[in-house]
């Protein structure tokens, strides 16, 4: 991304979109989760193999862990110093973070990135092998007004 991005004006709009998309993300996320601590939860269909079901919770569980920790490392990462985020930084000449940190918070942030695609990419392969394979209705029972097992 920082490669492909022109210099210029049009390179502050487009990580001034990124930041901004991705906080909404993470609000997003956070909102998700509150959700599904008030209510009834998915629930396995009936007579899943148990490597199944325990290959989804961990995928369920890595897609709200770097819905989250991605946007946070991008927040947290150009505290210290850059021209860039100055929405979203209250003092543009403070140096809150250790300067040890800052390329490490980077670095996680494009990791956990590409590590979010990838499980993405798997979870929406194994979204279409229920519907087109299995045929279980698990896709289906993302549909408004729908009534799937819920625990
Ligand atoms: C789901 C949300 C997000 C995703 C998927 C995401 C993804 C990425 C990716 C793939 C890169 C390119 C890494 C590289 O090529 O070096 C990047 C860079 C960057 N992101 Fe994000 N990002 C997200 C949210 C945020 C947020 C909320 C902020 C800050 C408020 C942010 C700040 C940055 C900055 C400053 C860079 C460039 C500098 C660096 O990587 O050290 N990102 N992001
Ligand atoms: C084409 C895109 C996608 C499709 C077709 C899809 C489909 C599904 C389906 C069928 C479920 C199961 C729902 C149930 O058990 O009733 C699910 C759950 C879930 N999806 Fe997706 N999904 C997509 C994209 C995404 C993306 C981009 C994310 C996050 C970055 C995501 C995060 C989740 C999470 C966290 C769950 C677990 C929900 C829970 O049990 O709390 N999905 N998705």
């Amino acid at each position: 991304m920082e490669d492909l991005l022109p210099r210029g004006p049009a390179r502050q709009a487009g990580l001034d979109w990124h930041a901004g998309l991705g906080a909404l993300v993470m609000g997003l996320s956070m909102l998700r989760l509150l959700w599904r601590a008030a209510n009834l939860r998915p629930v396995d269909p009936p007579g899943t193999p148990a490597w199944q079901a325990r290959a989804a919770h961990l995928a369920h569980g890595a897609l709200y862990a770097t819905t989250l920790a991605v946007p946070l490392t991008g927040i947290l990462e150009p505290l210290g110093a850059g021209p860039s985020l100055r929405a979203l930084r209250p003092d543009p000449h403070a140096r809150s973070l250790h300067p040890a940190l800052r390329p490490l918070l980077g670095e996680a942030h494009e990791l956990l990135a590409h590590l979010l695609l990838l499980v993405v990419a798997a979870h929406v392969a194994a979204a279409l092998w229920h519907h087109l394979v299995l045929r279980d209705g698990v896709l289906r029972r993302m549909l408004p007004g729908e009534k799937p097992g819920r625990g």
